[in-house]
């Protein structure tokens, strides 16, 4: 079973200056809602309540004012500042004392999920138990992420770290289940070219030691990019067309808890307090009517 995830909310966040000079990216608005909103639905979809979230050293507050860590979602929430951001995989040796002896799911906190495909996959793969796994996607322009390269049999035989070239059209999604072992191949990791330590590194021993599974979200599920202005207002429109259409909201934390059995009337009750006159608590009371 996986109990426990990780948001990776810190980063520069520099290509999306000067939007992201005062705050940070992940506290932005993704159409209606705080883009870390995102990827914490996710984890929570996947059954996990227990979330470390990683932040930009001073910037823990702003994250506490819509996140803090005695909330009426259910979770429990930690969070740990990276000092100095160095790269994803940094993600396992600040959250060690956090992890544990357990397994554990992280996801970049400005990747945006969406597909019913996707609820599946995240229950399906709820007991994972040894190794590690990617989900994969195709895209249109792979040479923005890491990208892999499937045999016939669908296992994983090369995975590169933004190719110039490439002919695989498989981005490696920001969403990862890793077996304990994580934190000591972390360690062990070294700066690349770039001067980061790189996730396909840490991906890649797991891939030596034929540990490394895949799962595709095929097209049927939505992995939408986030990372560019142009992107992210895509995104954004992607989920107000959806949300408008349906009267449904994604991403309602609160939502997803009630669904879970994790909180009760009385915590909506408290949340729309919390978050006051707004349509997003009209949408909570909706819920409970
Ligand atoms: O989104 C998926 C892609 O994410 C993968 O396909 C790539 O293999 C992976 O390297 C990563 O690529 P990006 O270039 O998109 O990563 P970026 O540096 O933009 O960081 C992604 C998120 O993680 C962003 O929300 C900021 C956060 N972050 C990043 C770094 C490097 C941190 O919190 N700390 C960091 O040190």
């Amino acid at each position: 079973m996986i109990r426990k995830g990780i948001i990776l909310a810190g980063g520069r966040g520099t290509r999306m200056s000067p939007l992201t000079k005062a705050v940070n990216k992940q506290l932005l608005p993704l159409y209606d809602k705080p883009l870390i909103f995102y990827p914490l639905s996710i984890l929570m979809l996947a059954g996990i309540k227990n979330i470390l979230i990683i932040v930009n050293k001073g910037q823990l507050n702003q994250f506490r004012k819509i996140l803090p860590e005695k909330n009426h979602l259910g979770i429990t929430i930690e969070y740990k500042e990276q000092l100095n951001p160095a790269g994803l995989p940094q993600a396992f040796t600040i959250g060690e004392k956090f992890i544990g002896k357990d397994n554990v799911c992280l996801i970049l906190g400005d990747n945006f999920f969406y597909g019913q495909s996707l609820t599946k996959i995240l229950k399906k793969n709820s007991n994972f138990k040894l190794g590690a796994k990617v989900f994969l996607h195709p895209v249109k322009t792979p040479q923005n992420y890491g990208v892999a390269f499937l045999n016939n049999k669908n296992k994983v035989i090369r995975l590169v770290e933004k190719p110039k070239k490439t002919n695989s059209n498989l981005a490696v999604t920001g969403l990862y289940f890793f077996d304990n072992n994580v934190i000591e191949f972390s360690k062990k990791l070294r700066p690349s070219k770039r001067g980061e330590l790189e996730i396909i590194d840490l991906l890649n021993r797991y891939k030596i030691k034929n540990k490394l599974k895949a799962e595709l979200i095929g097209r049927g599920g939505a992995w939408l990019d986030t990372g560019n202005v142009k992107d992210y207002y895509n995104a954004s429109n992607f989920i107000s067309t959806i949300e408008s259409r349906q009267g449904l909201k994604i991403a309602c934390l609160e939502e997803i808890a009630f669904n879970n059995g994790w909180i009760k009337k009385g915590d909506i009750l408290e949340s729309i307090r919390f978050y006051g006159n707004c349509d997003y608590s009209k949408y909570l009371k909706s819920i409970i009517a």
